[in-house]
């Protein structure tokens, strides 16, 4: 490879002389080479966007998926830093809000920060990708109390470094503060400017160029693998909400870090887009694998409780309804029904009798039920 990716430069940090890291801006000089491996890579990646959509068109509302795919992304996400929540736990607090632990805060935090830019980037008034919706994104993720010590939404003003208790031992040591706005603009403006390359491998050059740059003091990580997911969209391959690369990251972290250090060391970008590429293929197939079950699931379930002996209308109702909020309360069905206590009850019976919704609380007051067969096919792999 040979190619440089940046240049070092003499600072001081907590009383210890280091050398940060510089990335010179995207692209890359020589361009990324379009091995075979690539190519195919790329070939493979586009089919299964394609199929990934078309299996997110089968079903008559979109939010069916997305409502399951997003929670998947915000717990694996949360989850390289060590979050311990699961699916199940995010469910049932969100089906029955007490207190969230900060494990919960964190996959909530993630949920409301990809929302919120979702709306800033299809409103035509909103705000487009910009180092100002990356602040905002920031800003939400770290609500809270594990976040509130690291300034939110606002990029450092002192030098860091990754790995390594100081500076003087760190892995790798990003720019210094005073550099940091103009490597910022740069990947900002690299992200608007018109370029021939292919939008998936863009992608991957933005995001190795932000963790590089690690403009926060913490969430890099997270805002890093949010604004993957926000581009696949503004670039119009698919809906944000489709695909989470999160999985694999965490699946492969030390070949992650690698990746992300010999891309600096090495300027091995094709390394880098490569194993990014490989992600993106196992990614969408999984989503679309799990995007059919689901889609089985729920024809298999419906035919069961059209041809149920006590069936109610209700009941039906309450049954669409269930992908959108696989969890919820007694109280959450007389809302979504806009019906009355006894009415919701009898249509949570029927659907309880047909093997349908379980009981997954014992509480008198107001018990939580779930779907169980679907929450099985989504717990896959984040429980
Ligand atoms: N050697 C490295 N060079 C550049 N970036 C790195 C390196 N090692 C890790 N990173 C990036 O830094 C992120 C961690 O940074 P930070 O702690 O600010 O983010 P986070 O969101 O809190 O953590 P996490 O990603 O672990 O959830 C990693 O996810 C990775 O993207
Ligand atoms: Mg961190």
């Amino acid at each position: 490879m040979g190619r440089t990716t940046g240049h070092y430069v003499e600072t001081n940090t907590a009383g210890e002389k280091v050398r940060a890291f510089i990335p010179s801006p995207l692209p890359p000089v020589p361009p990324v080479e379009h091995t075979p491996a690539i190519q195919e890579l790329l070939a493979k990646a586009d089919t299964a966007i394609r199929e990934l959509k078309i299996a997110s068109d089968l079903v008559t509302n979109p939010d069916y998926f997305n409502y399951a795919f997003v929670r998947k992304e915000a717990i694996l996400s949360s989850r390289i830093e060590g979050v311990q929540a699961t699916l199940s736990d995010l469910l049932n607090f969100e089906a029955n809000p007490e207190h969230a632990s900060a494990d919960i805060q964190e996959v909530c935090n993630y949920l409301d920060a990809l929302h919120f830019a979702r709306k800033q980037i299809q409103d035509p008034k909103g705000l487009p990708v910009s180092l100002r919706l990356i602040k905002e994104v920031h800003k939400r993720l770290m609500r809270g109390v594990r976040g509130a010590s690291k300034q939110p939404g606002e990029f450092r003003e002192s030098q860091n470094w990754i790995g390594g208790t100081r500076p003087g031992t760190a892995r790798f040591v990003p720019p210094p503060p005073t550099e940091l706005m103009q490597c910022l603009s740069d990947l900002e403006h690299y992200l608007h400017e018109k370029d021939n390359e292919h939008p998936l491998v863009r992608i991957g050059l933005a995001h190795i160029q932000f963790e590089t740059i690690h403009p926060f003091l913490d969430g890099n990580g997270r805002v890093g693998r949010l604004l993957i997911a926000l581009l696949f969209e503004v670039f119009g391959l698919i809906d944000c909400r489709m695909l989470y690369l999160s999985l694999h990251f965490r699946r492969n972290q030390q070949e992650y870090y690698e990746r992300l250090d010999s891309v600096r060391t090495s300027g091995d970008w094709e390394g880098w887009i490569q194993f990014y590429l490989s992600g993106i293929c196992a990614s969408s197939g999984e989503a679309i694998t799990c995007a059919r079950e689901l889609f089985k699931t729920v024809e298999k379930d419906r035919r069961k409780l059209l041809g149920h002996k006590k069936t109610v209308v209700p009941a039906i109702r309450l049954f669409e309804e269930l992908p959108k909020q696989p969890v919820l309360t007694s109280n959450q069905a007389v809302v979504l029904l806009r019906t009355t206590k006894p009415t919701a009850a009898k249509a949570i019976d029927v659907l309880i009798e047909a093997g349908i919704l379980h009981e997954t609380t014992g509480g008198k007051r107001n018990r939580v039920f779930g779907y169980k067969k679907y929450l099985d096919v989504l717990k896959s792999d984040v429980d």
